[in-house]
């Protein structure tokens, strides 16, 4: 875990680190080496269709069935498109610290993560540009912030349907992901690469 917040304290400066790097790939500075550039684009480029199947599903449930219904659709249909997402080497999952899904919730590492944004945040970076990535032991990780929009104010916001919020303490006796504005931190995408030094196979 030392390792961690070291890699973690760096974080601020990161962004423009990176994009310098990308414009001339074998550059190697900061602690970060070419092939964990690669990593890194390679993770971000698996989210964007992930985030676009599950906002594309929710509002399709919330027009054809509304809003109850879409959460009852939600819970269902997520993990299903996050195993979808998972069927190559790569995993690809979200988490929270204001879960809803306990199965959701975040290992020791991406507890750290989370809260390394939150720090981040509260010194006024904004949310939408967080991410962070490393190598973990034999796997390379990297997580995403997600950030509140307007179309998750229905089953995350502050002032949620009665009939919406009967469905989700129905569902999720637990829940403790609502209360949240526009522009807040929601969780993030969380994506994990198994075995990174493994022989590819002949
Ligand atoms: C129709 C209601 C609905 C809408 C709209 C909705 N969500 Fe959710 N959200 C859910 C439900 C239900 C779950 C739990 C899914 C499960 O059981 O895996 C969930 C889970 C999540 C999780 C996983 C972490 C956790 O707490 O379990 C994140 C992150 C999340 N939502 C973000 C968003 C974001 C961002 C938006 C807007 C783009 C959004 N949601 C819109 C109902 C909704």
């Amino acid at each position: 875990m030392k390792k961690v917040c070291g890699v973690l304290a760096r974080l601020a400066g990161r962004g423009r680190v990176l994009s310098l790097m990308l414009a001339s790939s074998a550059v190697v500075a900061d602690g970060l080496d070419a092939s964990e550039i690669n990593l890194e684009a390679e993770a971000k480029a698996r989210i964007q269709p992930f985030a676009n199947q599950l906002l594309e599903t929710v509002q399709e449930a919330i027009r054809a069935q509304g809003a109850p219904k879409a959460v009852e659709a939600c819970q269902l249909m997520a993990p299903q498109i996050a195993d979808r997402h998972s069927q190559s080497e790569w995993q690809i999952g979200r988490t929270s610290l204001k879960l809803r899904n306990p199965n959701n919730a975040p290992d020791a590492w991406e507890q750290k993560v989370l809260q390394h944004f939150q720090q981040e945040i509260a010194q006024g970076k904004p949310a939408k540009e967080l991410s962070f990535g490393e190598v973990v032991g034999a796997d390379y990780r990297y997580m995403q912030a997600i950030v509140v929009g307007e179309p998750c104010l229905a089953c995350h916001g502050e002032k949620i349907d009665p009939q919406v919020r009967a469905t989700l303490q129905e569902h999720y006796p637990q829940d403790r992901a609502v209360g949240y504005r526009v522009g807040d931190l929601r969780g993030a995408f969380t994506l994990t690469l198994r075995n990174i030094n493994k022989e590819p196979a002949r």
